[in-house]
């Protein structure tokens, strides 16, 4: 069946020397487990990572990257530059890119042709902000972003899609969905799969739950039977945390 997945996204933070600590002390902790597990450092440390974990089953995977493959964007980094240092995953879409970069359905839609060109794994971010939630247009504004995304991809480009429910209000604020929120969107991104593609298709897809997961509600979360891991941020800046974390899968 499909894969569980509990992935740590470090976001800005950790230069060298703090990447090379963490990621020791994640070879020190981390636990046998069924999981794929990933970090995503920032761009300027991801090939130390690499090579570092070259050895371990913690893969590194990248936080974003341009939907161009090379060219003149300033300060950008492209697909082909990533799997050149060993990175075979991206996250796209995480809420921080459309929030503060102006990344939407749109851009994201090139970005995900672009990395699956590139045969790369995305792992696809999306979730409703708090105000959708208070008008009751959450299943229409996770509906859209999926539909606007990736619902133009063909049956098979779908073994390389991840996908991250991860509801805005719930980032970085300590207020985590609760388990039966979490499932009754998830099953919803099932069905919204199955209905646009089949069932087989959506029950193949790994669904990751992200937003304030801690190691004190990170069992009851993944307990749910949608619910396919956790793309983890604060979190994942800790190895004790992190893996607490995957040991809770
Ligand atoms: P927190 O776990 O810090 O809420 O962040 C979640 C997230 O944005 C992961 O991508």
């Amino acid at each position: 069946m499909r894969n569980k997945i509990v992935a740590g996204n470090w976001k800005m933070n950790k230069d060298l020397s703090a990447t090379a600590d963490l990621i020791a002390d994640l070879k020190r902790a981390m636990p046998e487990t069924e999981a794929e597990v990933m970090i995503a450092p920032p761009f300027t440390n991801l090939y130390n990572a690499f090579e570092s974990l070259s050895q371990s089953p913690i893969e590194v995977v990248a936080q974003n990257m341009h939907q161009a493959e090379s060219g003149a964007y300033t300060g950008e980094v492209s697909a082909p530059m990533l799997k050149s240092v060993g990175i075979n995953t991206v996250i796209l879409g995480h809420s921080e890119r459309r929030a503060y970069f102006g990344e939407d359905d749109k851009l994201l839609s090139a970005k995900v042709d672009t990395a699956l060109k590139n045969d790369m794994r995305v792992i696809f971010c999306f979730g409703e902000e708090l105000e959708d939630r208070k008008k009751e247009k959450e299943f229409e504004v996770v509906a859209g972003q999926l539909k606007n995304a990736l619902f133009h991809l063909k049956k098979e480009d779908w073994s390389s899609i991840v996908l991250a429910y991860e509801p805005v209000w719930a980032i970085g604020t300590g207020e985590t969905a609760s388990p039966e929120q979490a499932q009754e969107m998830h099953a919803f991104i099932r069905k919204t799969i199955a209905d646009a593609y089949d069932q087989e298709l959506a029950d193949s897809i790994s669904i990751l739950y992200g937003g304030s997961v801690k190691p004190n509600n990170a069992a009851e979360i993944f307990s749910q039977p949608d619910v396919d891991g956790g793309l983890i941020g604060g979190a994942s800046l800790n190895a004790d945390d992190f893996m607490a974390i995957v040991k809770a899968i």
